[in-house]
């Protein structure tokens, strides 16, 4: 296994690149990427930058360039169900890009010649990083979905959960790296820790989450994803 972990934002992954064993950074169009050991784990780890384009250069890059076999997207969402709660964990078991729509010549949110407008994680990741993220909070699974729009007004969220009423988070990157990890057949996982509510305080509370709390959640989870003693084992 080697693991590419991708976070948006650099206080997303703070501490994570401290705990790398031997780290060695490669600058490559515009991104700082370290590779090295984290916790025995053969590793690279990158910030994505913001938006879905950004996520699949990234998540392409990872593969195509550093060879990682399985990639882990670390980071905050909004709220997008009312039972989950800022703080709490969204580990995603389908992503969608909300803000994708060629219909009339193919249905809303189908991604053209794929078939598909939801694209599953892999089901052993996603278990062991669930297993991971239990140790910190409440964890909840299930549909994130991804847009080039920060969700920043009550009325855009309700129209995004009008349309897709399972929806658990929203974000800017996840359904990004899941069609180019589904495309070239690497088994990926996506966490989100829940920093704010997609509504009218959004802006507000995500600027404190990502200052306050953001980096210790990701830092926790990894560092429990990579350990040998994680339920579910290594992959
Ligand atoms: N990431 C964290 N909060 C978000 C929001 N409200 N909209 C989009 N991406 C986010």
């Amino acid at each position: 296994m080697r693991l590419g972990i991708i976070s948006a934002l650099a206080e997303e992954q703070h501490g994570l690149i401290e705990a790398f064993e031997g780290p060695y950074k490669h600058i490559h169009g515009m991104r700082e990427y370290t590779t090295g050991k984290l916790w025995e784990i053969d590793a690279v780890c990158v910030l994505s930058r913001i938006g879905k384009v950004a996520a699949a250069m990234t998540a392409a890059i990872l593969v195509e360039k550093f060879g990682v076999t399985h990639i882990v997207f670390t980071g905050v969402a909004g709220s997008g169900d009312k039972n989950v709660k800022v703080g709490d964990i969204v580990v995603a078991e389908a992503l969608v890009q909300h803000d994708f729509d060629a219909s009339p010549l193919f249905p809303q949110f189908e991604i053209p010649l794929t078939g598909l407008s939801r694209f599953a994680t892999d089901v052993a990741l996603t278990e062991r990083l669930a297993n991971a993220a239990a140790k910190t909070t409440r964890v909840h699974r299930g549909l994130i979905a991804s847009g080039d729009k920060f969700i920043g007004k009550l009325a855009q969220i309700q129209a995004i959960k009008a349309e897709l009423p399972d929806l658990l988070a929203v974000e800017m990157e996840g359904a990004a790296v899941a069609q180019v990890c589904f495309e070239l057949g690497i088994p990926f996982a996506v966490i989100r820790t829940i920093s704010d509510n997609a509504n009218d305080d959004a802006a507000v509370d995500f600027m404190h989450f990502i200052k306050t709390v953001a980096s210790r959640y990701a830092f926790e989870v990894i560092h429990n994803f990579c350990h040998p003693d994680n339920p579910g084992g290594q992959v």
